[in-house]
């Protein structure tokens, strides 16, 4: 009598399992075909994608042989390359290096930067001298204060660019 039911039970008990199994099977089938015709192909077909894997597979270097037809090999300039993307515009004299470069650091006194037209802050540097001035701007120099980085960071700024910032910066009056 028990032994029925046992079996009974477990008859039943494989059947929900199996159908659970074969839900679980649909359903994984399902997603799978779902995103193959949307994920996989999508990501495939993304322009930046493939201006990636283009850039990847990129030769690293090309040979010239001697005595054969080299013209393939030359390097197309880049569209735009004359002015790059995002490259920054130079600035033409001291106050727009000033607004451009020096304003992050020095107009609010961001990272130990002596705030420009602070004259209590400004007064002993000045007492160093302007060349000394002059030398740490386009040098670099790290203080007390904190870092002031080489040209403020704008490596392709002139020095004479540079040494006029600082003239700019030093006439600034609060
Ligand atoms: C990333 C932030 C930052 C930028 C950008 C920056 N500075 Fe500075 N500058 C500093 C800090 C910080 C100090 C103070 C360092 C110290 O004394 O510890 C400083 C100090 C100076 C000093 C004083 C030097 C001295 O001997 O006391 C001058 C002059 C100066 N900066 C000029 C400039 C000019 C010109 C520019 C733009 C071309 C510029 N800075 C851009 C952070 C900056």
């Amino acid at each position: 009598m028990s032994s029925n039911q046992d079996s009974k039970f477990f008859n039943v008990f494989s059947l929900v399992l199996g159908i659970l199994i074969a839900i679980a099977i649909v359903l994984f089938a399902f997603a799978r075909s779902v995103g193959a015709n949307t994920q996989a192909q999508h990501v495939l077909a993304d322009p930046e994608y493939v201006a990636q894997v283009n850039d990847n597979v990129r030769p690293l270097v090309r040979v010239a042989v001697a005595g054969q037809d080299n013209s393939a090999l030359t390097i197309a300039a880049a569209a735009g390359s004359a002015a790059p993307a995002g490259a920054l515009e130079l600035p033409a004299d001291g106050a727009g290096v000033y607004e451009a470069v020096c304003t992050a650091c020095h107009s609010a006194g961001i990272a130990g930067a002596p705030k420009a037209g602070d004259a209590a802050a400004w007064a002993p540097r000045i007492a160093q001298g302007k060349p000394t001035l002059y030398k740490h701007s386009i040098e670099g120099y790290t203080g007390q204060a904190g870092v002031m980085p080489a040209k403020g960071g704008r490596a392709d700024l002139t020095d004479e660019l540079v040494q006029q910032a600082v003239d700019h910066m030093l006439e600034i009056k609060l």
